[in-house]
């Protein structure tokens, strides 16, 4: 062991077990590139305001859970706790919405920072694949982003996960709910934190996870019995699309997300298996945040999911993914010429699209073999120096033990015909 370890809240991702990780990227990814959605990466951290403007001030991933840093140069820059600001501030920054083709729909995949007390299924650093839907309010855009991230869980084969579904109303709605809210949580016995939330973003309050507070707010106003009529119809429309989709989800007037951001239809994924972490994903509308950071109206829609928490999702269901295989062949040479000749052959095999690894290091016979057996090859090809002179490779097939002499210059042909 060296004298570091790997900070407070992190883990190193490594083999086999980081091959998971690769294929939840892929699988969530895929039904965005299949929807149109273009590739975007952003920089790892950006400026301490794009977040706190934009995420919120009393949001506890600004208030308490942002890495933030001074630079050399005097300016403050934070981690990146999450994506959607980011990916809107280069959508503005590179004119992406005034090319003409609204929305501009973007997915990503990388890491973020928080600095949460680190516990099962919750990490300081940690990745996401996200999706934002730029430019444009129609309840098929959002619905949309609902069925690809539904979509892309049950290619993966998860089954135990819900869809949480609510609208937090808009600029209109919403402002009349929140006196109203007020006014009632000023009635109850709260702790100082409490009532200072109240007073900046009381539906937080909502979802205060402690029992003596859920129990005050039973009674409390909800925001469906506020909504105006433009948010009604066009929540109703977000849940007959879902509906003809074959989406199953579950109406949660208590759902409210940890982000300031958001507007209309907000929605989570949570999965049983996880514990108190249960949300392997979630998203929803954010029509003012463009205007936020300083940019034009810009509605748009989007999601992030969890990379880690939905391969814990995984695990929990005992669900195997079907990996790609690492080695399909193992080459031993047996003595120096061969070493040579074989590498060539392996180089080969390679460019023919064979995974071939190769017995480096001069090991004999029976290491090599085990090493064969280690890397899981389907086929072992071995050879000495007489077989190369007479231009064949012993080749072994690792299950059956059998064993025949392939003609060289035959032997990408036939490996190719016997993985197919
Ligand atoms: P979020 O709900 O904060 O939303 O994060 C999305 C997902 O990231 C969570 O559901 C969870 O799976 C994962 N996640 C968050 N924090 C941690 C952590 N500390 N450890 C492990 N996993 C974590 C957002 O980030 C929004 N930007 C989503 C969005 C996109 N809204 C609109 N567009």
């Amino acid at each position: 062991m060296s004298t570091f370890q790997a900070p407070k809240g992190t883990y190193d991702l490594i083999p086999p077990d980081s091959a998971a990780y690769l294929a939840v990227r892929e699988a969530i990814s895929a039904p965005l590139k299949r929807a149109g959605y273009g590739y975007i990466e952003t920089p790892g951290f950006e400026a301490v305001e794009l977040f706190s403007r934009g995420v919120g001030e009393s949001t506890d991933i600004v208030s308490k859970e942002m890495y933030t840093l001074t630079t050399k140069g005097g300016t403050t820059l934070a981690l990146r706790p999450e994506g959607t600001a980011s990916v809107l501030r280069a959508a503005l920054q590179n004119n992406l919405h005034k090319l003409g083709n609204l929305p501009v729909k973007l997915w990503y995949s990388g890491s973020y920072y928080r600095y949460e007390r680190p516990q099962a299924g919750r990490y300081r650093h940690f990745s996401q694949v996200g999706a934002e839907a730029i430019g444009t309010e129609d309840p098929v855009l959002d619905a949309e982003l609902i069925i690809l991230a539904v979509d892309a869980y049950k290619a993966l084969g998860l089954k135990n996960f819900r869809v949480l579904l609510n609208s937090l109303g808009d600029k209109e709605c919403r402002p009349v709910y929140r006196a109203a809210l007020q006014q009632f949580l000023a009635g109850l016995d709260l702790d100082e934190d409490t009532v200072r939330r109240a007073e900046i973003n009381p539906l937080r309050v909502l979802d205060d996870k402690r029992d003596a507070v859920q129990k005050q707010l039973t009674g409390a106003p909800m925001l469906r019995d506020y909504l105006c009529e433009a948010c009604k119809e066009y929540h109703e429309q977000v849940r007959e699309l879902l509906t003809a989709a074959g989406v199953a989800y579950e109406d949660d007037p208590k759902l409210v997300r940890g982000l300031d951001y958001y507007t209309r239809t907000t929605f989570e994924f949570v999965h049983g298996g996880l514990g108190s972490q249960s949300a392997v994903g979630g998203g929803g509308r954010y029509d003012g945040l463009s205007e936020m950071i300083g940019g034009p109206a810009l509605p748009s829609v989007g999601w992030a999911l969890g990379v880690d928490r939905t391969v814990l999702a995984l695990k929990a269901e005992g669900v195997e993914l079907e990996l790609p295989a690492t080695t399909d062949v193992f080459a031993v040479p047996l003595g120096e010429e061969a070493r040579r000749t074989l590498f060539g052959t392996v180089t080969e095999l390679r460019r023919a699209g064979i995974a071939t690894d190769f017995a480096f290091g001069g090991k004999g016979l029976k290491n090599a073999m085990k090493s064969a057996n280690r890397a899981d090859a389907r086929f072992a090809i071995v050879a000495g120096e007489r077989d190369l002179a007479e231009g064949v490779v012993q080749l072994k097939d690792m299950r059956s033990g059998e064993q025949t002499a392939v003609a060289l210059d035959a032997l990408v042909a036939t490996l190719q015909e016997k993985l197919a």
